[in-house]
């Protein structure tokens, strides 16, 4: 082995080297959707060798890794069975679902390092963990919330405090799903059996949030990166702002205005979350916001899909900024210009669907696209994104609404 580049924990990058050669420094993405794609782009421009994982054939990062495997990732013996073949010098989950114990084990071993840390992928898997640790040992301001694991228990929970309206949501869910909001009694046990089919692995368990009525939401892009000290620094993008639908992204914007004493408040929660969590990375910071009053939500240590924005509006993409920082390399968190992404969803159930309407999307001035590749399409599937920028956030989202809507996926 001609350079160890990295693996020895928080040491910056002395050198990297040549893929597919005895000096290369091998990245392993765990999920290689539409988000593992652009970091394994970001890592390729640096001469990184990628191999990429996930569950289905032809993924997105597929397309453009060195090497792939499909995998369950959920499956700890199939995925150490792959991760000790590749030897990668950095594991980097992309996804939630992930055998988070090994992850844990393959760190313990000091066989990869894992990205940011196993034990911030744990926690942000499961809303339990990372709920617990930020409302109970940070004291960081969370929407009221209790866990249930019966429909009793729930109703307990509920009328002991959290009242209505509040929301339901499976302890391990992603994209919205398994979530209902309730407005009486008369929901609770509707919201309990939609929770039990939605959640991820069937444990049981859900999260009853009293409903935060903020003005606006955002995700904080927060990045621990090696300074030029040697140490691992704090840097804050500018707030995305976003719009979900049924907790599901449909749009967002970059910068999100705030007023000072609120982005100095989003700025404490994130400083603390993304410290505690540790390691080295991008994480998404979700934040809900009322006046000057702000409430931690949830946190991925990864890039975030309302994050898509940045791919217009940075320097530096949400993904490059990962890639460096997970190489130990310095970030510019710096605004290009205020910028805006819209959702193109499939619109259709179907393989191999073909877009029409490209250029006509790519004709709305300042405008681009990324159309992910996904080998298969679900109405309500994210297939692409069209990203824009403008003199104004107001402008530029027009503009990628405008050139999302000129994109239609089509049978073939
Ligand atoms: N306590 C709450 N009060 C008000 N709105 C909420 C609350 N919790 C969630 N929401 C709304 O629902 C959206 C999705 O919630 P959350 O982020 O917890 O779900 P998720 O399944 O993790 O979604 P994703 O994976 O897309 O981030 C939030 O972005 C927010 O718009
Ligand atoms: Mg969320």
């Amino acid at each position: 082995m001609a350079t160890t580049p990295i693996g020895s924990r928080l040491q910056p990058v002395t050198a990297l080297g040549t893929p597919l050669s005895r000096s290369a420094t091998r990245v392993m993405l765990l999920g290689a959707g539409e988000l593992g794609k652009e970091v394994i782009i970001a890592l390729q421009r640096l001469g990184i060798e990628t191999i990429a994982v996930d569950r289905y054939d032809n993924a997105p990062g597929m397309q453009v890794a060195h090497r792939s495997h499909v995998v369950s990732m959920t499956d700890a013996a199939a995925l150490r069975a792959v991760i000790e073949q590749e030897r990668p010098h950095l594991v980097v989950p992309e996804i939630e679902a992930i055998a988070t114990d090994l992850l844990l084990e393959i760190e313990r071993e000091g066989l990869a390092e894992v990205i940011p840390t196993a034990r911030a992928t744990r926690l942000t898997m499961d809303r339990e963990g990372i709920r617990r640790l930020v409302a109970e040992e940070l004291g960081m301001p969370t929407s009221p919330y209790a866990f249930a694991s019966s429909l009793d228990e729930l109703q307990a929970a509920i009328d002991a405090g959290i009242g209505y309206p509040c929301l339901v949501k499976p302890t391990m869910s992603s994209s919205g799903k398994g979530q209902s909001l309730l407005r009486g009694p008369q929901d609770v046990a509707k919201a309990w059996d939609y929770a039990m089919q939605g959640g991820r692995v069937s444990r049981g368990r859900v999260i009853v949030e009293g409903f935060i009525d903020f003005e606006y939401e955002i995700t904080l892009l927060t990045v621990r990166a090696v300074g030029a000290s040697g140490a691992v620094e704090t840097h804050f993008c500018e707030p995305v702002g976003h719009l979900q639908i049924s907790g599901d992204y449909v749009e967002s914007w970059q910068p999100q205005a705030m007023s000072p004493a609120a982005l100095e408040k989003a700025r404490e929660i994130a400083a603390a979350v993304t410290t505690n969590l540790g390691g080295r990375g991008l994480f998404g910071v979700e934040l809900f916001v009322r006046g000057d009053q702000v409430w931690f939500s949830e946190v991925s240590p990864r890039p975030h899909d309302t994050g898509l924005v940045t791919l217009a509006s940075q320097r530096f993409s949400e993904f490059e900024l990962h890639a460096r920082a997970i190489l130990g390399l310095p970030v510019d968190v710096s605004l290009r210009a205020p910028g805006a992404s819209a959702v193109i969803y499939g619109g259709v159930d179907a393989t191999a669907i073909a877009f029409a309407g490209v250029a006509e999307a790519l004709a709305v001035p300042e405008t681009d696209l990324r159309l992910f590749g996904k080998p298969e399409s679900f109405k309500k599937r994210r297939m692409g994104v069209a990203v824009a920028t403008a003199a104004t956030t107001d402008e530029a989202r027009q503009r990628a609404k405008l050139a999302a809507s000129r994109v239609k996926p089509i049978e073939s």
